[in-house]
């Protein structure tokens, strides 16, 4: 296939509808999880063009920068540390509207307003994490809990 993602307009909604067969199309029969994860990373960020789209992997009991797009990150996240390490601990999405309004955020990027945290599960356990960071206040809600969840599910 050719590997151009066709970008949508609309709700958010609209947005994730259009783009969710795209990102199921760029993964389908490809079993490397690094190339599958780079390009979840790059359709996310170019579709919404939030400031820092990645994932986190579980290795050796802490969280390890994995594929990602926008600026650089802190490369190690301890259990239960941060917005990623309180996800992995809690084994649930997180919905951040203003970082600064978390203890124990891990502010990677000064830009960083609001986050959403999605673990990854594999055989019931929290392989990684897909953080989402955007320069905005609220960012974040259901809808993106819901399309993000599916997204990963495909991954883990
Ligand atoms: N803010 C995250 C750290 C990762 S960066 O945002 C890329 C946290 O508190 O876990």
């Amino acid at each position: 296939m050719a590997e151009d993602l066709t970008i949508a307009k609309g709700t958010k909604a609209e947005q994730y509808t259009a783009l969710l067969p795209q990102i199921k199309a760029l993964i389908t029969g490809e079993p490397d999880q690094t190339a599958n994860l780079a390009n979840i990373t790059a359709a996310l960020k170019e579709q919404f063009g939030w400031l820092w789209v990645g994932f986190y992997l579980v290795k050796n009991n802490e969280l390890v920068l994995a594929p990602f797009q926008g600026p650089v990150a802190c490369t190690r996240i301890r259990y239960g540390k941060g917005v990623c390490g309180t996800a992995w601990q809690q084994a649930k999405t997180l919905i951040v509207p203003d970082v600064e309004k978390f203890p124990g955020h891990i502010a990677c990027s000064s830009l960083s307003r609001s986050e959403i945290v999605v673990p990854v599960f594999r055989n019931g356990e929290v392989a990684g994490v897909l953080d989402v960071d955007s320069t905005e206040l609220n960012t974040f809600d259901e809808t993106d809990r819901q399309y993000l969840e599916e997204i990963v599910s495909w991954v883990g």
